[in-house]
């Protein structure tokens, strides 16, 4: 009798800790979920304080080429397509991007934004209402520009042709197609702080081109398997969409492929190799639509950083 006691006794004691686990269980599944919902509803991006230079619409002009924002933004692909009425599919693994219209049409592109809306735009990756850009847009290398070259941009946008179209719509995957997942994310992987970028001498001014104005690292720094930037810098990527391989190019690597300076510049004004031969893939629109148009000092400003990284 007492025994039986004791063993119902027993019963009832585990019987009380796996309740008690149960509910501690479901205490912390009940926490880990509110914190991701409220990460997934948190605001996003920066209270700055508005920029107050004005734009120059030449000087933006410029920059809309040699920051890529013609070549994404545009089907370069037909000769008749609208400049910034949209962009042709950026594949990736996650699925296909478009670039939307950002002509200064009101209806369809980005008319109606003040500069406010496309600094936020641009510089933090977050929307005029707030929602989350997707990093296919390159804003987290766009963070580090200045006031003065924003303020350029949009100035030229705004003198754009307006153009009503409607841009393909994204075709992602599920989950991806999820834009509050965003927002985890880059809570875990990215930051839209500048890096401040002092350009006064020759190897800054090559930065600022490499990292945030034409974004090389883009494709040439390694990313993990959620797409997030992992070191060496500039150490290659053999992840591009559709098995592409974008190979290093920090000084180390192209000195060892026996580049110099002056090859990496004659290379970025038209695509030739040292050894005569063309670059295929997708530094050829890089080169077609973006650092063509860059003047001399600056693609020397850029070989003489890129060579500095030893
Ligand atoms: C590598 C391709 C790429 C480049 C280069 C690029 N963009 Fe975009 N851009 C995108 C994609 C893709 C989106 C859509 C992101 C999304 O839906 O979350 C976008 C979105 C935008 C938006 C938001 C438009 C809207 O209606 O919400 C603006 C503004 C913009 N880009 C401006 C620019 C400017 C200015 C440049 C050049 C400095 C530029 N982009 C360069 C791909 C690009
Ligand atoms: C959209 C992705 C992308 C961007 C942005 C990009 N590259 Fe590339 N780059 C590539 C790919 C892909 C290759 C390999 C091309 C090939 O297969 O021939 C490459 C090759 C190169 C090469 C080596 C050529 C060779 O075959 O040895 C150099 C140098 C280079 N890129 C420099 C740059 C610089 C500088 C920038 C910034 C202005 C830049 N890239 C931006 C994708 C990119």
């Amino acid at each position: 009798m007492a025994s039986d006691n004791n063993v119902s006794q027993k019963e009832d004691d585990i019987g009380r800790v796996a309740m008690k686990w149960r509910v501690w269980l479901a205490v912390i599944v009940i926490i880990v979920a509110a914190a991701g919902v409220g990460l997934m509803l948190a605001p996003i991006g920066e209270d700055r304080p508005d920029i107050t230079v004005s734009g120059n619409v030449e000087q933006g002009e410029h920059l809309l080429q040699v920051a890529g924002c013609y070549a994404c933004h545009t089907r370069t692909e037909d000769d008749s397509a609208s400049a910034f009425a949209g962009g042709h599919e950026l594949e990736t693994a996650f699925g296909s991007f478009y670039a939307p219209n950002i002509t200064s049409s009101d209806s369809h592109g980005i008319g109606d934004w003040n500069l406010r809306d496309f600094e936020k735009a641009l510089r933090q990756g977050v929307s005029p209402d707030g929602h989350a850009y997707y990093p296919a847009f390159p804003f987290l290398s766009y963070r580090s520009l200045t006031d003065e070259d924003v303020a350029h941009l949009y100035a030229a946008l705004m003198a754009s042709e307006p153009v009503d179209e409607e841009a393909t719509p994204h075709q992602l995957r599920f989950p991806f197609n999820i834009r509050l997942g965003l927002k985890p994310w880059r809570w875990l992987f990215a930051t839209t702080r500048s890096l401040n970028i002092d350009q006064s001498t020759e190897v800054g001014r090559g930065r600022y081109l490499v990292d945030a104005v034409a974004h090389c690292g883009e494709c040439h720094n390694p990313r993990n398997s959620l797409g997030a930037f992992i070191p060496p810098y500039m150490g290659g990527n053999d992840q591009l969409p559709g098995g592409n391989w974008a190979p290093p190019i920090h000084g180390r690597a192209l000195s060892q492929m026996d580049w110099n300076e002056l090859d990496l510049m004659y290379f970025l004004a038209d695509g030739m190799l040292p050894d005569g031969d063309f670059v295929g893939g997708s530094m050829v629109e890089v080169i077609d639509y973006g650092t063509v148009y860059l003047s001399e000092s600056d693609r020397r400003a850029m070989a003489e950083y890129l060579f500095s990284l030893q």
